[in-house]
Order: C-alpha cells, then structure tokens, then sequence
C-alpha cells in the first residue's frame, strides 16, 4: 500500500476566510462582499508581487496592507478599532464543515498530514487550535522558512524537503487554483477543493490531479491511488 504526505492549503481550504462577512456587514453594510473578495484579493497579489520582487513579509503584512489598500479604494473609511478588529478576527477564522469529519476519516490511514500554507507558524497553528484541528496533524509547514511565496517552486520543494517527502509521493490539497497550478507544475499531485460551484479553475492547460468539493471525499478519493 502507497502511502502519501498530503500538504493541506489554509487560507480558503480548510479555513474560511469569508468568515470577517459579518463583521464586515455590520461595520460597512451593502459593500461588505465587495470589500471582502477586494481585500482577499489583494492580499494574494501582494503575496505574488513581493514573491517576485523577493521582498518577503510576513504574511500577515500582507493582510495588513490589503486591508489599508481596500479601504482606499472603494473610499470607506474603517476607524482604527475596526481594522484592528477585523485583523484580529482574521487571527481566529471560522473552519468549513466539512472539515473535522474529513481528516477524521484520514486518521485511519497511514497517509501523514500537515498545514502548509503562506501563513507564519504562528498564526497556522493559532487557527488549527481555534478550529480544534490540530490533533489531525502531523505538523505545520509555512513558507517563512524559505522567505517566499507559494506559488514559487521553492515552497512545493521546501515542503519535501521539510517532511521528508518526494514530488510523487506528495499531494496538495488546495482550493486556491493558482495553488494547485503551482503544485503541478513543480510536479507534485494535486487535488483542487471546488468550495463553490460558481468557482473558476484558470484556463492555463495544467489540471489538478483530480478535483473534489469536500474534504469528506479524499479518503476514498486517495484509495483508488493506494
Ligand atoms: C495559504 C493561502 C494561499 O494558506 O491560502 O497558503
């Protein structure tokens, strides 16, 4: 039997970021979606640029930033409780449903499991515990080893290295599409989390490995792999 390191995303995967929406309703009513998948946005391009310019921060900088560049530009002025609020809520996200009785399932078998995510060690393992999902895993792997970003190579490469892992023996589980592309083109499995079914995969040619809606799939999904 083949057993795998399953790498899980974070941020929109297993943690829900859309969990400030209400927070956000009350503070700025109508524009709070907007304002949402601006900041999220935001947040990951900021990610992609400093990756590129190989200026790294903290993740939570990033975070910070978006958040100042959101309020910017859909002119809503947020006092500074409220961002330090928002920032602080983003500390303890909810965790999707699906989430706890799908690694549950994966406990029973040899497969090993770990976060890995842009996030700092910190703050990855401060949600794990919010969520009561730590005990699921057999570490945390976040990308303030290597000072990049995902979807760099180096972070897929860092993740084998860190876990003692191989490109064809590793999985990612992501529902961030330009995740799961990364993972892919580094050579490594991957599986993409459709959380919506309105959500896009981007038309680059290079597909997941397979593609599910709920972590409660991957056991059986993994065994057909076995
Ligand atoms: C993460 C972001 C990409 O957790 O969602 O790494």
């Amino acid at each position: 039997m083949v057993t795998y390191t399953l790498a899980f995303d974070i941020y929109g995967t297993l943690i829900d970021t859309s969990g400030v929406l209400d927070s956000l309703k009350k503070m700025i009513g109508k524009s709070a979606g907007i304002f949402m998948n601006t900041w999220r946005n935001k947040q990951l391009e900021y990610a992609f640029r400093r990756g590129l310019m190989d200026a790294y921060v903290d993740f939570s900088v990033c975070t910070k930033e978006a958040l100042d560049y959101t309020c910017h530009d859909l002119d809503i002025t947020l006092t500074q409780d409220q961002k330090l609020s928002l920032l602080q809520e983003y500390k303890t996200l909810p965790v999707f449903p699906d989430v706890s009785k799908g690694l549950e399932l994966l406990q029973n078998t040899n497969h090993s499991m770990y976060a890995f995510s842009n996030g700092s060690y910190q703050a990855i393992k401060a949600l794990l515990d919010n969520a009561n999902i730590e005990q699921f895993f057999d570490g945390i792997v976040s990308v303030e080893d290597v000072k990049m970003f995902k979807p760099s190579p180096l972070v897929y490469q860092h993740f084998n290295t860190k876990t003692n892992s191989t490109k064809d023996t590793s999985w990612l589980i992501s529902s961030n599409p330009f995740d799961a592309i990364g993972a892919t083109s580094y050579g490594m499995k991957s599986i993409w989390v459709q959380r919506l079914p309105t959500s896009v995969f981007d038309p680059w040619g290079i597909h997941p490995t397979e593609t599910i809606t709920t972590i409660t799939q991957l056991k059986d999904l993994l065994e057909k792999y076995e």
